[in-house]
């Protein structure tokens, strides 16, 4: 064991820091012990020092100023776990200028200006671990930085929100509408009061954009990646899915093509027997397929204060290591500028319509006629009356894989006719 402590600064006592805060200090000498040198928790910023906090931290350690960590040289790794975008970027981006090692849970800084950040931190000679700022207590960057190294990346698909994954799940197990569904995820814990990021798949972008930056080694923006959030869903859609043997899930997938990228976040039809189809309530699961390995599942917790602490704690211990042996112990990534992503429209999948139209002859024609048009081949077609006294039939069509502009205009197009009275549903079948 080294003789001199390695001190940490640590930003954020909230959900994941009072975790991360509560292992250190009451299993210190294990911790300690795996990394071969006394971890001491010197500084904890916050925003309001005089906040009732869910663990005991000595009111010496709490500060409302970053300079006390940010200006302190004897502190040589800084924990976030605060989050947002700024100020934490600068003070991420300050601490590696002062030399300073960094481990972050925060997926927006990472997701936006991670790449920037990784190139700084190899130039200062220190590490940037950001394990937990994806699929929570899961063991994936490490899995990308070094079990799939050997590796090319072919594709990676995910269920990596688990607050959409709960409320798709109470959608088809209870039949509940989107919003009654919302609500029970947000008394649950699971959901925010504000739940935008989660269900309209902002978190899901930001955390395929470091997925996909990692596994292609390319510079992979959240603004680059197409996004599409489950609001429109409806409990209906749930039991078509069934009938047709697909279950429905926020997608976040990404996959090599030749010279560029396919990145999307949307909800898709998944077959039932795929391994994602089954990944159930809160959990995050990850599909990985690369030209050595295979294809690989990571599955856990996505979420929450104890996994996710897990996975900041983890990096700490081997950071230490690696201080501690004097030697960086990981591969720094090298980000290829020049590889780009392919616009949604030039993406081929395939899709789910759901429609409502006049119950008359001829309309089933008209629609088989938009889809030739348009090129797009069907591959199954479902009529029902969905209210008989009114004449209105409810159609339901999916379709072989098709250029995805082409599957958006055959939408526009079926929408304008003459019989159909709404196109109420559309989703990417996986
Ligand atoms: N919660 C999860 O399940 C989870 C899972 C994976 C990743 N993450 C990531 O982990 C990070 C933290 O999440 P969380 O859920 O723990 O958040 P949280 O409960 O809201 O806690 C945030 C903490 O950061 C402090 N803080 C915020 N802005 C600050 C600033 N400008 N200066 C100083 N302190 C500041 C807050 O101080 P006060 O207490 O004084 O307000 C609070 O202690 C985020 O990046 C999040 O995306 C969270």
């Amino acid at each position: 064991m080294s003789a001199r402590p390695l001190n940490v600064g640590l930003i954020g006592l909230g959900t994941v820091g009072s975790q991360v805060a509560e292992r250190m200090l009451s299993w210190g000498p294990q911790l300690s012990r795996r990394a071969g040198v006394e971890l001491c928790l010197k500084r904890v910023l916050v925003r309001d020092v005089a906040k009732r906090r869910t663990v005991e931290v000595s009111s010496d350690l709490l500060t409302a100023d970053p300079a006390d960590i940010l200006g302190d040289q004897s502190i040589e790794v800084l924990i976030e776990v605060a989050g947002g975008d700024e100020p934490i970027r600068s003070y991420v981006e300050q601490a590696i200028r002062a030399g300073k090692h960094v481990i972050t849970a925060n997926k927006v800084v990472m997701a936006k200006h991670g790449p920037e950040l990784l190139d700084l931190a190899a130039e200062k000679n220190v590490d940037v671990y950001f394990e937990a700022a994806v699929g929570g207590g899961i063991p994936l960057i490490s899995a990308f930085r070094t079990d799939l190294q050997a590796n090319r990346i072919e594709r990676v698909s995910a269920v990596i929100n688990g607050t959409t994954n709960y409320v798709l799940g109470r959608m088809a197990s209870a039949g509940l509408p989107m919003a009654d569904a919302v609500r029970e995820a947000q008394d649950a814990g699971y959901a925010e009061a504000d739940p935008t990021d989660d269900i309209g798949g902002f978190d899901a972008t930001y955390k395929l954009a470091i997925l996909a930056s990692i596994a292609y080694e390319i510079k992979v923006r959240p603004d680059e990646i197409f996004r599409e959030g489950i609001e429109g869903i409806e409990p209906v859609d749930f039991r078509y899915a069934r009938e047709l043997g697909y279950a429905i899930k926020l997608i976040a997938h990404t996959q090599r093509h030749p010279g560029r990228v396919e990145a999307r976040v949307h909800p898709a039809m998944i077959p039932l027997d795929h391994p994602l189809a089954r990944v159930e309530g809160a959990e995050n699961a990850v599909f990985v397929e690369g030209d050595l390995v295979g294809q690989v599942l990571l599955v856990g917790q996505g979420a929450g204060g104890r996994p996710t602490a897990s996975a900041v704690v983890g990096d700490l211990i081997d950071l230490a290591r690696s201080i501690r042996r004097g030697v960086q112990s990981r591969p720094s990534f090298s980000f290829d500028d020049r590889i780009g992503v392919v616009p949604i429209g030039e993406v081929k999948t395939r899709a789910y319509y759901r429609m409502l139209a006049d119950d008359r002859p001829g309309v089933v024609a008209a629609v088989g006629q938009v889809f030739a048009e348009e090129g797009v081949s069907i591959s199954s077609f479902i009529q029902k009356d969905a209210w008989s006294h009114d004449q209105t039939a409810e159609l339901v069509v999916t379709t072989h894989p098709s250029l995805d502009a082409s599957l958006q205009r055959a939408r526009e197009r079926m929408a304008q006719l003459e019989a159909v009275r709404s196109v109420s549903s559309f989703l990417r079948v996986f």
